[in-house]
């Protein structure tokens, strides 16, 4: 028994397309796997559900990455095409030059790109910006504008604190140390966000040369009037202009020196073939997902149509929240809510939507690349500096808006993105193309796996939507004072008060999981569900365990691995437990002793379960 069922297992990580195997059964399989019975899940579901997790891998992501590098290698190794197209070429030569980069060789820093002119420290920082090199003095970004979602603006701010710090030279140490002391001074402040034209911002700001600046990062003479700056941290700007003005030119271009190649030190890849084909996800997410999208993935249009069909049953059950009205809202709030779910849009892998099937668009989009497949340092460079060049493209034309048709995200990540994500501007979820594989995903699985984990993320990034920063953006993603008062409404604030009752690493976080987890449950079991009244019936393919426990064991499976891994969220253990405790049928589900029973209960949009 035990080996065929490790052969219906076998059968599903290696071969689940060809696969006839109960993809059920091996679920279960793999969910009674986990489990460490010893521990009550009464008291710490998390070491209940994970704490027989002995995989290979630090977490879940890690296999999907994985699986999805193996499959990227086929492809770009592939050279049966006599014809290929060309950016499969572009990306095919990328990868070797990629694999053949002798691991020790340093990546040298192009020529000429501080010396030439006399240095000059805005035209110096723009052009490292031009290869991706960001938050030095300030952040830059192509970015929308907060009232106006679809038009085009160069944003600027005060840089975030690096957690990474540099063994510096002691001339360099008191710039580093200087530079601190003012972004910690500046902190604290209520930061006003202006949108302001070039020539004003040249006017507020005359510590700083911003004609050098935009020339140098945009490749053209900007245009006083028709450049929009959306800038906060003002005050920031001013005391940074001088106090770089007065440093010494030759430390300051030291300084440069150094941040720079401690970008290069984190953006370059090890020459090994999976590292490369992570590497090249992140700089160039439009032609990865592309091949991904067109070579390895099969199963589109099914996944499609039943995510579709979940997102729809999941915003249909936030909708009848919002008619339940629990905050009291006016009926002009509840319009803005009920308008903001109902645009809201799902994408199925960052790619544009209907250029799917137009292989110009793709064919040039990296027109102005030129990659080598021996000279990988060079094609670096490039790939870089495309990513700049793209980001900003917009910016060279007068009011230039974003062409919604060709959107895809394109940021200044050096680790791809595989996680769902929630953009507030564009009102829009989209799920990479990397998590929709096995363990996350398999659209033959039955339901009550596909709503315990996606249902689940596609419940928590919609939450994000309502969350006290999400709030502020309406339907089409500008940010209006309805959200504002919507925050401020006394239970809204109570909501968020009450999710705090244990520390949290992230407030929205912990929001977004424990409004998510409640709405895949609700929308599963349907809102009038109640463990005390009603019995399951189980599956044919579980005897043992329940329904709802099947639900809340995947829901938390999703979370194994190993301990610490988070970033920006709490542990895994703790979102596990935290979600779980405020469902107030988990205690019921799992006949919980009274002392373990009484639920956080903290319900912001969803009337309370008792
Ligand atoms: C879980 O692991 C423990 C020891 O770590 C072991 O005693 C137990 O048999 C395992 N349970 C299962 C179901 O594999
Ligand atoms: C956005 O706000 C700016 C001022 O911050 C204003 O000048 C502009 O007209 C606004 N745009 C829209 C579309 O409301
Ligand atoms: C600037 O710093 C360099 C290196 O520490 C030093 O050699 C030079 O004399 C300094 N220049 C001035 C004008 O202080
Ligand atoms: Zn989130």
């Amino acid at each position: 028994m035990l080996r065929i069922i490790f052969g219906l297992l076998w059968c599903i990580v290696w071969a689940v397309t060809h696969c006839k195997a109960d993809i059920n059964l091996a679920t279960m399989h793999s969910i009674r796997s986990n489990l460490d019975r010893r521990v009550s899940p009464c008291t710490n579901f998390w070491a209940f559900a994970c704490g027989n997790w002995s995989a290979n891998y630090v977490d879940n992501f890690q296999l999907a990455e994985k699986r999805y590098a193996d499959a990227m290698i086929a492809v770009l190794t592939d050279n049966s095409n006599m014809d290929p197209p060309r950016l499969f070429k572009q990306l095919q030569d990328y990868f070797s030059s990629c694999v053949g980069h002798p691991q020790e060789k340093q990546i040298q820093l192009p020529q000429k790109l501080l010396s030439g002119d006399a240095f000059e420290w805005t035209r110096a920082t723009a052009r490292l910006r031009r290869y991706g090199l960001n938050g030095v003095f300030f952040d830059e970004m192509a970015d929308v504008a907060y009232n106006d979602s679809l038009r085009y603006v160069v944003e600027l701010k005060r840089p975030v604190a690096r957690n990474n710090h540099l063994p510096l030279r002691t001339g360099l140490q008191l710039l580093e140390k200087a530079l601190r002391d003012l972004r910690e001074k500046h902190h604290n402040e209520e930061s006003l966000l202006h949108l302001w034209t070039l020539s004003k911002l040249k006017q507020e700001i005359p510590q700083i040369e911003w004609q050098t600046y935009f020339e140098e990062l945009l490749e053209m003479e900007p245009r006083d009037d028709k450049l929009l700056v959306q800038i906060s941290d003002v005050e920031y700007f001013r005391k940074l202009g001088e106090l770089l003005r007065e440093s010494n030119k030759t430390i300051l271009e030291f300084y440069l020196r150094e941040r720079l190649a401690s970008f290069v030190k984190e953006a370059k890849p090890r020459s090994t073939a999976h590292s490369c084909i992570h590497h090249m996800s992140a700089l160039l997410p439009l032609g990865m997902n592309h091949l991904y999208d067109r070579y390895v993935y099969r199963t589109r249009s099914e996944d499609m149509r039943q995510l579709q069909q979940m997102f729809a049953s999941l915003r249909g059950t936030f909708a009848k929240y919002l008619e339940l009205n629990r905050l009291e809202l006016s009926s002009e709030q509840l319009t803005y809510l009920h308008a903001k779910l109902a645009n809201m849009q799902l994408k199925l892998g960052n790619l544009p939507d209907t250029a799917s099937t137009d292989n110009d668009f793709y064919n040039n989009h990296y027109a102005s690349a030129s990659f080598t497949a021996d000279d990988f340092v060079e094609n670096f460079w490039q790939a870089l500096r495309l990513r700049t060049h793209l980001q900003h493209l917009p910016l060279r034309q007068p009011g230039a808006t974003v062409q919604l048709k060709y959107y895809y995200v394109n940021d200044d990540l050096v680790r791809a993105r595989n996680a769902p994500y929630f953009e507030h501007e564009r009102n829009m979820l989209t799920v990479p193309l990397v998590f929709m594989q096995w363990p996350f995903y398999d659209y033959r699985q039955h339901s009550v796996f596909r709503h315990s984990l996606m249902g689940f993320i596609l419940g928590h990034e919609l939450s994000h939507a309502f969350e006290q920063e999400g709030i502020l953006f309406d339907a089409a993603g500008n940010e209006l004072v309805l959200g504002l008062q919507i925050r401020q409404n006394v239970k809204f604030q109570a909501a968020l008060k009450c999710v705090q009752h244990s520390p949290t690493a992230s407030l929205k976080e912990r929001l977004a999981d424990f409004n998510g987890l409640q709405l895949a449950y609700d929308t599963f079991f349907g809102l009038g569900h109640d463990s005390n009244r009603f019995e399951y019936r189980p599956y044919e393919f579980e005897q043992e365990m329940s329904p709802p426990q099947l639900f809340h064991l995947n829901f938390a499976q999703f979370f194994c691995g190993r301990l610490p891994t988070a970033i920006g969220h709490d542990m895994d253990d703790v979102r596990v437990n935290e979600a779980e405790h405020n469902l107030h049928q988990f205690s019921i589900d799992f006949s919980c002793p009274r002392q373990h029973s009484d639920s956080i209960g903290c319900e912001m949009w969803r009337p309370a379960s008792r």
